[in-house]
This record gives structure tokens, C-alpha cells and sequence, in this order.
């Protein structure tokens, strides 16, 4: 039986393992975390439950100001199921029944995400997803004139992180040295989505 729920306060610990076990065979972040994350604005955040156990999650924040030009929207800042529950419908029923809570508490019918995990986009794809936007992310060393630059001011840069066009990598890639082996952090293609239920 699958049961979804609010996340609760107490469930910080066990939630932040299933994140860091998602992590693992994921690319869907590229640094780790400690603590859950605390927003700005309202939340759908939710998880659910099998076996007695957290085994999904799903935080959305309404209206979030990453995206300053939308209104109407939820941000998913974080979902995934972990891999031993996979394949369950958990996925789709964390999403239904966010968008739920989306239109009858706050009207909103919208949500937005960001995925630079290859099996993520193909899911979100798959349910209907429309893809919105695509750009490379990735980490570069910063060159001489940069290192040099960043330390007359007291910092010691050894690397840099950020995002371009599609059209501007190759660019960019002849410009800076972009870093592409270390594994987390290598350069991916990151796609939004939009999904309206
Ligand atoms: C993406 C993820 C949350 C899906 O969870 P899930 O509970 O396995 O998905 P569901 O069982 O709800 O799948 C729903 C449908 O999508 C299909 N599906 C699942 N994964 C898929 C994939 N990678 N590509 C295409 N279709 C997929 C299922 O077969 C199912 O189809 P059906 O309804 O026709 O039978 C899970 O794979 C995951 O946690 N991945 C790693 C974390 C991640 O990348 N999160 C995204 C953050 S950006």
C-alpha cells in the first residue's frame, strides 16, 4: 500500500536519505545535501509512504522567484522515488497529488521543472511533459588572468560553475577550460519542463 502524505518536520533524517539514495543513481543534483532545504515562499511538499517508510518526495514552492517572469506556478525543486519502489505508479501519484493541492489551496494548474538527468527527461516526456527550455550546465578552472583577478581580491578560486546556450558551448568551450572529468559536476544538457493538470 502506498500512502502519500505531508512531509513532516520530524521526517528531515529519514527524507534526506532517500534523497541522498536517489542521489546516487541519479544525476538529477550535483552536490549533496545536509539539512532539507528551507524556501522562500509556500509549499507542496510531500512524501510517500510504503512499508512504513518514506520512499518518494515532491517539493514544489509556489511561485517561486527563480523563474521572475512566470506567476501561477510551482517550481519542483526536488522529486524521486527510490530505486527499490520504482516502477509503482509512486512517481505519478506524488505528482497527482501535488497538482491537487496546487489547484484547490493555492489555483494554480501549472508546475515547472528542471532535469539534467537523461532517464528523468525521458519520464517527463513520457507523461506529457512540454519541454520549455534547454541550456548546458557545467564548471570551468578559472584561467590565469581570472585566478589572478579573484585573488588580488582574497579569494582563491579553483572553480567556477554556470550555465550557457546551447549555441554558446562551443564557444564557451574554446574560451574556458571546462571541466569534463569529474563526474558530478561534468557539463550536461539541463531541460525545463512545463506540465499543466
Ligand atoms: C523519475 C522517477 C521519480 C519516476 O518514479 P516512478 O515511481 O518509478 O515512476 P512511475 O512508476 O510513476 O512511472 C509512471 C510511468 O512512467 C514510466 N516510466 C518510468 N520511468 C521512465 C523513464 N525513465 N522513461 C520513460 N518512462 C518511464 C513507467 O513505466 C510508467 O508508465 P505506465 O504508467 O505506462 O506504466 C524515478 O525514476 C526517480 O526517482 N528517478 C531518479 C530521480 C530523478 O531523476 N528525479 C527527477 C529530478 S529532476
Amino acid at each position: 500500500m502506498i500512502h502519500i502524505r505531508d512531509y513532516y518536520f520530524e521526517d528531515e533524517l529519514e527524507w534526506l536519505d532517500v534523497h541522498a539514495s536517489v542521489m546516487v543513481d541519479s544525476y538529477a543534483w550535483w552536490t549533496a545535501i545536509h539539512k532539507k532545504p528551507e524556501y522562500e515562499n509556500n509549499l507542496v511538499d510531500l512524501v510517500a509512504i510504503c512499508d512504513d517508510k518514506i520512499v518518494g518526495f515532491i517539493t514544489i514552492e509556489i511561485n517561486s522567484q527563480v523563474l521572475k517572469k512566470l506567476d501561477n506556478y510551482g517550481f519542483v525543486w526536488e522529486f524521486g522515488v527510490h530505486r527499490d519502489y520504482r516502477g509503482n505508479g509512486i512517481g505519478l501519484k506524488l505528482i497527482k497529488k501535488a497538482h491537487k493541492i496546487l489547484n484547490e489551496k493555492y489555483q494554480i494548474n501549472k508546475t515547472i521543472w528542471y532535469s539534467q538527468d537523461e532517464n528523468a527527461k525521458k519520464y517527463y516526456e513520457y507523461i506529457g511533459m512540454k519541454e520549455i527550455d534547454r541550456h548546458w550546465q557545467f564548471s570551468i578552472v578559472p584561467d590565469d588572468k581570472l585566478k589572478k583577478e579573484f585573488k588580488n581580491n582574497g579569494f582563491n578560486c579553483w572553480e567556477i560553475r554556470g550555465s550557457c546556450s546551447i549555441d554558446d558551448f562551443d564557444k564557451v568551450k574554446k574560451k574556458y577550460d571546462v571541466i569534463e572529468d569529474d563526474d558530478p559536476i561534468n557539463p550536461k544538457i539541463c531541460v525545463g519542463y512545463e506540465l499543466v493538470l
